[in-house]
């Protein structure tokens, strides 16, 4: 798919007046990493490691309220997303912050012009989600230093239906297993792929997914 049609899908997602993430968490913090599309739930950004003085990309950051909770741990911190009003907002709301980036683009081409490393990349319900994973695992192995990081989070493949061949996007729902093998597969290590359950009151559940060069 070309990036202008990308582009165009996803700008109409972000103009379509979704509401914001909240001012402060249920534990009143103003900053906080969610990688469920539910509320106050879930693993948080220890799953990535240690944080300080790590440089780290988000691909399909969108309003880029997880990736500015990183920076609150020491972060340097890229995000990247094809949808300019997505940018737009997320610099609205961040862009006061030290130590963080907002490029927009889309990310195979991102990943296939720059020429930096990161010690984190990761994707929540992003570009990992939406981009053939073939085309794009290599690229994120290169970009990423030795003992690097690469995570995603996506709705779990067995509870959204298949989008239909008219579908804006393409979207890459897999099992448990053929994740942890594509990953496995493109040279990543250390591989674990879960299943969270949803919340107590409902919903869909969660892919997620670590692997280390
Ligand atoms: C469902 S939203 C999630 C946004 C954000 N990660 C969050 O958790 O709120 C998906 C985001 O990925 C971006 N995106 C989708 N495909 C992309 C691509 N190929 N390159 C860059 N960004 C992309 C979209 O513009 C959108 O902002």
């Amino acid at each position: 798919m070309e990036s202008a049609t990308i582009e165009q899908a996803w700008e109409r997602y972000a103009t379509s007046g979704r509401t914001p993430r909240r001012d402060v968490n249920a534990a009143g913090q103003a900053t906080w990493f969610n990688w469920t599309s539910h509320q106050d739930y879930g693993p948080d950004e220890t799953i990535l490691g240690p944080l300080t003085d790590r440089s780290v990309l988000e691909l399909g950051s969108g309003t880029g309220c997880n990736l500015a909770h990183l920076t609150t741990r020491g972060a340097h911190c890229t995000g990247m997303d094809v949808s300019p009003t997505q940018n737009a907002k997320a610099r609205e709301r961040w862009g006061h912050m030290p130590g963080l980036a907002f490029i927009t683009g889309e990310a195979l081409e991102f990943l296939t012009a720059t020429d930096e490393t990161f010690d984190v990349v990761y994707s929540v319900f992003g570009a990992h989600w939406f981009t053939n994973p073939d085309m794009l695992l290599p690229l994120v192995r290169k970009r990423l230093s030795a003992g690097g990081v690469y995570a995603f989070s996506n709705t779990a493949a067995e509870d959204v239906p298949p989008l239909g061949p008219k579908a804006a996007v393409t979207r890459f729902d897999f099992t448990r297993a053929t994740w942890e093998f594509t990953l496995r597969s493109h040279g990543l290590h250390n591989v674990h792929v879960e299943v969270l359950p949803p919340p107590a009151d409902g919903g869909q559940r969660t892919g997620l997914a670590v692997g280390r060069t």
